[in-house]
């Protein structure tokens, strides 16, 4: 039964795709070798590669949903930066949420090598063209919440972005490692905080169930909709951008939590969570599915205030922007 060592090993299969990329780019690259043969071989895709219209296309819209995710993620943790209980906490916090935009840095210079500009990337995001995870239209609404986030939403996180390590497109796979080993201390980060309100006042105790049980199914649903509604899966796992399908991460996760949650000593909120010998999986209630596609096209409970928010923060930025532009600029000149 997989449990903590199943959060190990993940990181173990980290480990092992960074071997292989550096493997690959020691590798010559036959430029006679074409798309195909390139993803049949299991090589790297790389930016000055030809590759099919629609490869390009499909993973600036994944790379860029992924990127935006990192960024509006900071909003949910943000909230409790100015109110965490401790200087210590406050401290793992803010460098948490710093990791978050530097996540979403790398992401978006992922998808600026497929022809895209960061000024397209952020008007597609601030008019709603292009979208982000679900997961960040939750509230967060009490101290453990942060835990838990750490812990399934972080955690959910890695089980979908571990084999994006192994994914075709060099630029994407790269930045997945570097990502992937900053999410494993984030979760283990939430994960000890839950653990020490799980094991604290009876009210520190109720109060980390109740995220526990907040943040389950939206977790679960993180994971996309299920195989046989997913637009996507079959061609980019043809292509080797996913490795997995959606349902297949999914039981992953729910595989790994079950023992993690067993230790914290809090329950996970579905009756029918149950081993099957058989499968050698869980059996699990499944998320609702509507809800996801409900939050998904706007209609969750913060994506009005996320947005509004982001919108906010961007016009309030507009003098960094101006101010790093005339510096480089500047720059550019003294080197002239
Ligand atoms: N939230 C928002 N949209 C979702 C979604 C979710 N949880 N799950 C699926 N969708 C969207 C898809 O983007 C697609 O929409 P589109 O056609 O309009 O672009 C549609 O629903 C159908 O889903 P598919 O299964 O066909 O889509 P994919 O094959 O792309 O699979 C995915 C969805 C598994 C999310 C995949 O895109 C993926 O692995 N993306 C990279 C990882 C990522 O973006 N994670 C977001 C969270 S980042 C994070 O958690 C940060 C950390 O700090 C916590």
């Amino acid at each position: 039964m997989p449990g903590v060592a199943g959060a190990e090993r993940l990181l173990g299969e980290v480990e092992e795709a960074e071997a292989a990329l550096r493997e690959a780019a020691e590798r010559e690259l036959d430029g006679e070798a074409s798309f195909d043969a390139v993803i049949a071989a299991d090589q790297k895709i790389e930016p000055r590669d030809a590759m099919p219209d629609a490869y390009r296309a499909g993973l600036i819209r994944q790379i860029a949903q992924h990127a935006h995710s990192e960024i509006i993620g900071m909003q949910p943790e943000g909230n409790w930066i100015s109110r965490a209980p401790s200087l210590r906490r406050k401290a793992i916090l803010l460098a948490k949420v710093q990791d978050e935009a530097g996540h979403g840095l790398y992401l978006y210079a992922a998808a600026e090598t497929l022809g895209v500009s960061r000024q397209e990337l952020d008007t597609a995001l601030l008019t709603g063209k292009q979208k982000y995870s679900s997961i960040f239209n939750y509230p967060t609404l009490s101290w453990a919440d942060m835990g838990a986030i750490g812990w399934l939403v972080d955690g959910a996180a890695i089980v979908n972005q571990v084999p994006l390590c192994r994914c075709s497109y060099g630029p994407y796979a790269r930045a997945m490692i570097r990502v992937c080993k900053e999410e494993s201390f984030h979760q283990r980060q939430g994960y000890q905080s839950l653990y020490v309100l799980a094991q604290g006042t009876p009210a520190q105790r109720a109060m980390a169930q109740d995220a526990v049980d907040r943040w389950w199914y939206p977790s679960l649903a993180m994971f996309g909709p299920p195989d046989a509604d997913s637009t996507h899966s079959a061609q980019s796992m043809a292509w080797k951008v996913k490795r997995f399908s959606n349902d297949e991460l999914r039981q992953r996760f729910v595989d790994m939590c079950v023992p993690q949650a067993e230790i914290l000593g809090l329950t996970l909120p579905d009756p029918d969570l149950t081993w099957n010998e058989q499968r050698g999986h869980y059996d699990y209630t499944a998320p609702d599915f509507e809800e996801l596609m409900r939050v998904v096209k706007g209609d969750g409970p913060c994506n009005r205030q996320r947005m509004a928010h982001r919108n906010r923060a961007h016009e309030e930025g507009a003098w960094v922007r101006e101010a790093a532009a005339a510096y480089a600029e500047k720059n550019r000149k003294a080197v002239a």
